[in-house]
């Protein structure tokens, strides 16, 4: 698909966001192909590593704001992991080989969570995170409010959940939710580097120590995953989240003295 682009080689498979001019905002038919790559990937013996990518100036801006209006206007029911961004949130979390990131630029919303679920993360120093989740008027998803708190410390956790203050590079290599900070114009191939070295090692290896690493958090992970998804859904039908994505449309700074 056009607004991610896709490229196997070295037995490495490259996923790339291309929807600059709207920041590599995910849309559900984006969402949608990620899953297809990764449930295929996963099975392929041709992929080894799979790296998700943007370019040096954006890895995503998140959930297209949008696509959220439009969940909200339909009253969106069913499981969360019966949606695309579902399966791709599931088939994230329970992916068997490793995982690389390579981040520049802003990493908003599902674009810094998914990031809880890479073995391994490359930052350019322009790299910004944010989980603007509580600002939106939702919660945050994809099993963040349990992998934060292991990874930061609950204090660090709260901070960044509850305020949605975005944090840099250097920031996110002090508290471990990054590998490697380096120039932002380096960062893909860095990040390739480090990906075709991965792909050159014992393919069983790699995956028995990825499982050994994440051992007996698979069902609670996809429980919250599944948990958060409930109430971000209910809370999206909401006059918080309403006010919060008209006031990102129209530019302006949301009023939430009534919600
Ligand atoms: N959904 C839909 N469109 C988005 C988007 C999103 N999540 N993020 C950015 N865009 C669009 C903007 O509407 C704008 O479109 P336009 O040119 O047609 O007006 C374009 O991308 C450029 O965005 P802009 O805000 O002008 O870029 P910036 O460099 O000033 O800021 C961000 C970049 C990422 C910091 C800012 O766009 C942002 O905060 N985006 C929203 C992030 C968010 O809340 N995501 C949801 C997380 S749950």
């Amino acid at each position: 698909m056009n607004d991610i682009l896709s490229h196997i080689e070295d037995r490495v498979l490259t996923l790339t966001f291309n929807r600059v001019a709207k920041k590599n905002a995910l849309t559900v038919a984006m969402y949608g192909f990620l899953a297809d790559q990764l449930e295929h990937a996963a099975a392929d013996s041709a992929a080894r590593v799979v790296v998700i990518q943007g370019d040096v100036t954006v890895f995503t801006a998140g959930n297209d704001i949008a696509d959220f209006q439009k969940a909200a206007a339909s009253g969106q029911t069913g499981a969360l992991e019966d949606r695309p961004v579902g399966r791709f949130l599931e088939q994230i979390a329970t992916f068997p080989k490793p995982l690389v990131a390579a981040v520049c630029g802003p990493a908003v919303g599902v674009g810094a969570t998914m990031l809880l679920h890479c073995d391994l993360v490359y930052a350019g120093d322009n790299a910004a995170f944010s989980f603007p989740f509580v600002n939106l008027g939702v919660i945050p998803e994809a099993g963040s409010t349990l992998l934060a708190p292991q990874l930061f410390g609950y204090h660090r956790a709260a901070e960044i959940l509850l305020t949605g203050e975005p944090f840099m590079a250097e920031a996110a290599l002090e508290v471990g939710f990054v590998n490697r900070v380096v120039p932002p114009t380096e960062c893909n191939e860095i990040t390739a580097g480090q990906a075709r070295k991965l792909a050159a090692k014992p393919l069983t290896s790699l995956i028995e120590t990825k499982r050994l690493l994440k051992a007996g958090q698979s069902d609670a992970l996809l429980a919250r995953i599944r948990d958060e998804g409930v109430v971000f859904n209910r809370l999206l039908q909401g006059p918080a989240s309403r006010e919060a994505f008209a006031a990102f449309m129209e530019k302006r700074k949301p009023d939430f003295s009534a919600c």
